[in-house]
C-alpha cells in the first residue's frame, strides 16, 4: 500500500511523505529523514512565496537544501497579487522540482494577510492564484486543504474550491480533513477520503493523525482511493517511522536525537538551533515513559551545551521507550 504515485510524470517512491511543519521541516530534518530513507518527499516549512525573491538559496535556513535530500515540495504561503511568476522562476532556476500551495494554515498572522485558509475561503482570489500559479510553475504543482470552514454548506464550498484547483490544472492536493476551527482538536475525519475523492479527478494525499504502518493498513477501507500518505507529528517524535515500514528495526534513539542536535547546530545560528532543538525534543520526547522530564530539562537549558548535556543525562539513565507515543496535543 502506498509503495509509489506519479505526479505530473514525476514518481514519487514509497508515496509516503513528510509534511510541511512551521518551525520543525528545516533542512536538517530532511537531511535526518533523507538518511534514514523510507520516505518518498519532503516538504519544506511553509515560505511565504515574496520572501523567496529575497533570500539567499544556499544561506536561507529556510530555502537551503542539502545534496542528500531528494523530492523536496517546497510549500508556498501565497496572497493574490504575489509576483508568482517571479517567484516561480526563481524556485526553478534554483532546481526546485514541486510546488504546494498552502490552503490550510488558519494561525491569525496567516489569515490577515488574505493567505492560508483565507485564500481558500475567497473564491475569487483563490481562482485568480490557482491560475496564475500554473501559468507560471510547469512542474508537479500541488495544494494543501482541510474541509474548509464548519458550516452547514461546506460540503459544496469545499467541492468548488477542488474544482477551482482542478480547472487551474494543479496536479494533486493534500487533504487534512478537519475544518479550520477544529485547529488539531477532534480528530482527524479519515472516513472522509472516499467522499473527497468521488467529488474530485484530483489525486489525494491523505493526512491527519497518521501514526504508524498498522493503523494505515487499518484504514484502508478509508485511505483507498489515496495516492499517498502524508506523516506530520508522529515523524518528529519517530524520523525513523518511514524507514522502518518493511520492517527494518528502529535504530537508537539516542543516536538520533544526537544527529538531529548536530545538524540543527549545524545549520543554524546558536540561539535559533537551541530552540528548534528544544521543540523538537518536545515531540521526540513523547517516546519514552517520563518523557516530559526529558523535554522540561532541554527546554530549560539556556545555550546549546546544556541542551546536549541534559539529554546526555536522560539517555544515561536508559530511559524505557513506549510503544505508541502520543503527539495529540503537543
Ligand atoms: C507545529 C506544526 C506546524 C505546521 N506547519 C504547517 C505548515 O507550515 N504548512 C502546512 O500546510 N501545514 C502545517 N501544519 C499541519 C501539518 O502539515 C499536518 O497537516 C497536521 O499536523 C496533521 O498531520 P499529522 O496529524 O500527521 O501531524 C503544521 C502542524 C504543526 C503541528
Amino acid at each position: 500500500m502506498f509503495d509509489e504515485c506519479i505526479i505530473r510524470g514525476i514518481r514519487f517512491a514509497p508515496a509516503r511523505f513528510s509534511a510541511p511543519l512551521a518551525g520543525f521541516t528545516h533542512s536538517a530534518f530532511r537531511r535526518l529523514l533523507a538518511e534514514l530513507g523510507g520516505c518518498g518527499a519532503v516538504w519544506t516549512e511553509m515560505l511565504a512565496a515574496r520572501q523567496i525573491l529575497g533570500e539567499d538559496f544556499q544561506r536561507s535556513p529556510w530555502l537551503r537544501r542539502h545534496a542528500v535530500e531528494r523530492r523536496v515540495v517546497f510549500q508556498l504561503m501565497v496572497r493574490a497579487g504575489d509576483p508568482l511568476n517571479r517567484v516561480m522562476d526563481r524556485l526553478g532556476a534554483h532546481g526546485v522540482e514541486a510546488v504546494d500551495l498552502n490552503l490550510a494554515c488558519d494561525a491569525f498572522s496567516v489569515r490577515a494577510t488574505e493567505a492560508g485558509s483565507a485564500l481558500f475561503e475567497n473564491l475569487e482570489a483563490l481562482t485568480l492564484v490557482a491560475r496564475e500559479a500554473r501559468r507560471a510553475w510547469p512542474g508537479p504543482l500541488l495544494a494543501k486543504v482541510r474541509l474548509g470552514s464548519r458550516r452547514p454548506d461546506w460540503e459544496s464550498r469545499f467541492t468548488e474550491r477542488l474544482r477551482v484547483l482542478e480547472d487551474a490544472g494543479f496536479d494533486a492536493v493534500t487533504l487534512h480533513p478537519r475544518f479550520f476551527e477544529d485547529k488539531f482538536r477532534r480528530r482527524a475525519r479519515h472516513e472522509l477520503f472516499p467522499w473527497a475523492a468521488s467529488v474530485t479527478r484530483l489525486p489525494i494525499i491523505a493526512n491527519g493523525d497518521l501514526v504508524s504502518r498498522q493503523q494505515v493498513e487499518g484504514l484502508a477501507t478509508h485511505l483507498q482511493p489515496a495516492r499517498a500518505v502524508m506523516f506530520g507529528r508522529m515523524l518528529l517524535a519517530r524520523p525513523w517511522l518511514l524507514a522502518g515500514w518493511d520492517g527494518a528495526p528502529a535504530p537508537d534513539s539516542a543516536t538520533i536525537w544526537r544527529r538531529l542536535y548536530d545538524y540543527i547546530a549545524e545549520d543554524f545560528p546558536p540561539l535559533t538551533a537551541l530552540r528548534r532543538v528544544q521543540s523538537l525534543t518536545k515531540y521526540f520526547a513523547a517516546n519514552f515513559a517520563f518523557g516530559h522530564h526529558f523535554w522540561v530539562s532541554v527546554g530549560n537549558a539556556r545555550g546549546l551545551p546544556e541542551a546536549l548535556a541534559m539529554a546526555e543525562r536522560f539517555f544515561a539513565g536508559g530511559p524505557r521507550m513506549v510503544e505508541n507515543p502520543v503527539v495529540a496535543g503537543i
